[in-house]
């Protein structure tokens, strides 16, 4: 029985029995086989759901980077470890070997260290999709600074948010990005948040566009003459286990976004566990995952979990469909990958174009197909697998979070049987229960219930930075001793898992986690606007859109309501970013609510999705003479 490598359906039940009725030995065995460590841990695992307090591989030392570069160096230092495929298909990919890597990270922790960035000191990675944002995450990693990416799609406002939030001094972007036809501004984005965040000190500057950009004295400095004069070898900082390894925010329900904190060890164990049994990854094998690295995607499945395991990893500068909807097809066929992992968004949006753009290229080398971000439906499924997988690659439809580190529920390739649309059974070490309302466990097959997870697993989030009480609230307060997903989830007869969907307030937009609070945040700032609610709705390739319900303060006083809806997503752009506007924007004169003052979130759903037919109950509302207005006034 292999631990590591699951070949079997019954290995796989022998290893997940294992996992659970003896943890400390099975991720004692897969820890020690298969990592470096500087020193040994002294224990396993500890945790307390109750405070929430989660502790792996405690005592250990260690540096991911050492993980993921050095110890390759003497078997796989020509190996390929990243190749970077520009968003131009004229210009020439590059291919990074591990001892390039090795080199271009460890001088790029040197200009660091001469900017005084030290050991728990936050940088904040605002780039595009180029190797120095590779490099400088595993930069920091190197030094044992916390690195924070922020998705270079993000506003000023969000930008400048996040970063004073984790109190980053410094800040690497770039001098803007290309993404399809379009070339993107990234510098004046920092310079307008900066103007928010007095305590950045240095940015750092990549560049990619070559387009002029404004450099603010003593504050702004050119990567890459920094990067040439650097000493090419940097000792690795010795890391204790729990030390932060980086801060990725992700959107809640309300308020701030929540700077999910990751620390050094289990995380580094579970990314490298997972990404090697849920791609069923080998040696020279070529794996591309279509994330961005500003996503916990990109982080876990680019950059850590493949470099862990000594891969060559793709990295993608562009879009899907620039320039043409073959792109994809034409970089696996160019690149011979093994493993591709991209969005069902994407997969929907490629499957509505001429079926001739899969047809042209050679998709022969692919052995496993993902999904991730999303619930997948079934048609999208079923055209990933007959036109891409050419029914021969199996599907992995895999459910996690930024929040779980890595992947908790998949089907194992050429193990698991496949069911469209099901995420299937949990990855070993992972124990998934479902609650009902009332907090009590639903026990047995064929239920449907609240996903929650009722045990640690390494890689799991430990903290919301600065806000134990959030992260406390946010995942252990619903279900008591439980951490809880905020997704419904069914298990079939077999104990197949499905993900139906969130049932909070967040809101999976092409795969991007949004969270309504905020948004409503941004539209209630205009001038004009009294009230708002946001809902999703089905939507057939992004998965959900936006529907705003907005009440003005003087209704219909002599103001073009398209204008009104332009500069309400100007706002949202503004505030969030261009991922976060609304797709359909309803005037109304007021919106359903409780006696106490709550938005029915329910019935605006119903109007969004078109289901008006059985609003249920309406008697409690406040002003229910509203729903009809609305319901005869909603925008199809
Ligand atoms: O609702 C689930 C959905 O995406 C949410 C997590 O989003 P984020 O933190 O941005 O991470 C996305 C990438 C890991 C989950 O709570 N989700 C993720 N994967 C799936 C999914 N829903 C259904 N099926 C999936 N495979």
């Amino acid at each position: 029985m292999s631990n590591y490598h699951i070949k079997s359906l019954e290995e796989y039940f022998q290893v997940y029995r294992k996992s659970i009725r003896n943890p400390e030995l099975f991720w004692e065995e897969i820890a020690e086989e298969h990592f470096t460590w500087r020193k040994r841990w002294d224990e396993i695992f500890s945790y307390d759901f109750k405070k929430p307090e989660v502790k792996w591989y405690e005592g250990a030392k260690l540096n991911i980077t050492e993980n993921c570069i050095d110890r390759h160096l003497h078997i796989r230092g020509e190996k390929t470890a990243i190749i970077f495929e520009p968003n131009n298909p004229n210009e020439k990919a590059k291919h990074i070997s591990y001892n390039q890597l090795h080199t271009r990270v460890c001088k790029f922790a040197n200009v660091l260290k001469d900017f005084g960035v030290n050991k728990g000191d936050r940088v904040c990675l605002y780039l595009p999709m180029i190797p120095e944002l590779a490099v400088a995450v595993l930069a920091c990693a190197r030094i044992g600074a916390i690195h924070s990416v922020v998705f270079a799609g993000f506003s000023a406002a969000a930008l400048s948010t996040r970063i004073n939030d984790c109190d980053a001094k410094i800040v690497v972007t770039a001098d803007g990005g290309f993404r399809g036809a379009k070339t993107i501004e990234l510098k004046p984005i920092v310079d307008k948040a900066l103007k928010d965040c007095p305590n950045v000190e240095t940015v750092l500057v990549a560049k990619r566009t070559m387009a002029e950009v404004k450099m603010k004295k003593k504050r702004d400095k050119w990567l890459k003459p920094l990067l040439s004069k650097a000493y090419n070898d940097c000792f690795p900082e010795l890391m204790d286990a729990e030390d932060p390894l980086f801060i990725l925010y992700t959107s809640g329900s309300t308020g701030l976004p929540k700077g999910m904190v990751h620390t050094t060890a289990g995380y580094m164990v579970y990314t490298g566990y997972t990404f090697k049994n849920v791609f069923s990854y080998t040696e020279d094998d070529v794996y591309w995952c279509t994330a961005d690295i500003g996503w916990i995607t990109g982080h876990s499945y680019i950059v850590y979990g493949p470099l862990l395991n000594g891969a060559t990893t793709v990295m993608y500068e562009g879009v899907p469909t620039y320039p043409d909807n073959g792109r994809f097809w034409k970089i696996i066929e160019k690149h011979k990958v093994n493993q591709f992992y991209t969005a069902p968004t994407a997969i929907r949006a490629l499957a509505k174009e001429k079926i001739e753009f899969t047809q042209k290229y050679n998709l022969s080398t692919l052995k496993v197909l993902g999904t991730v971000g999303e619930p997948i439906n079934e048609e999208a499924w079923h055209w990933y697998n007959e036109n891409i997988g050419k029914k021969k690659s199996p599907i992995v439809d895999t459910y996690w979070q930024t929040e779980t580190g890595g992947i908790m529920i998949s089907p194992i390739p050429y193990v698991t049987p496949t069911t469209p649309t099901y995420a299937t059974l949990p990855l070993p070490g992972i124990q998934p229960i479902l609650m009902d309302d009332q907090g009590y466990e639903i026990k047995g097959n064929q239920v449907e219930g609240k996903l929650c997870i009722k045990f640690p697993w390494p890689a799991m989030a430990r903290t919301i930075w600065g806000n134990h009480k959030r992260y406390k609230h946010t995942y252990f307060s619903t279900f008591k001793n439980n951490y809880f997903t905020g997704d419904g989830a069914l298990r079939d007869e077999v104990g197949y898992y499905r993900i139906t969907g969130r049932v909070d307030d967040v809101i999976i937009v092409s795969g991007h986690n949004l969270g309504t609070a905020p948004i409503e945040d941004a539209i209630n700032e205009h001038q004009a606007v009294a009230e708002s609610a946001v809902v999703g709705f089905p939507h057939d390739i992004k998965g959900h859109a936006l529907y705003g319900f907005v009440t003005l303060k003087v209704m219909g006083a002599g103001r073009d309501h398209e204008n009104l809806r332009e500069e309400i997503n100007q706002l949202i752009s503004d505030r969030i970013g261009p991922i976060a506007k609304l797709n359909v924007i309803q005037f109304t004169n007021g919106l359903p609510k409780t006696r106490s003052g709550k938005i029915m979130r329910r019935i605006l759903r119903k109007v969004a999705s078109k289901e008006t037919t059985n609003l249920g109950d309406t008697s409690t509302l406040l002003n229910p003479e509203v729903v009809q207005e609305i319901i005869d006034n909603a925008i199809s």
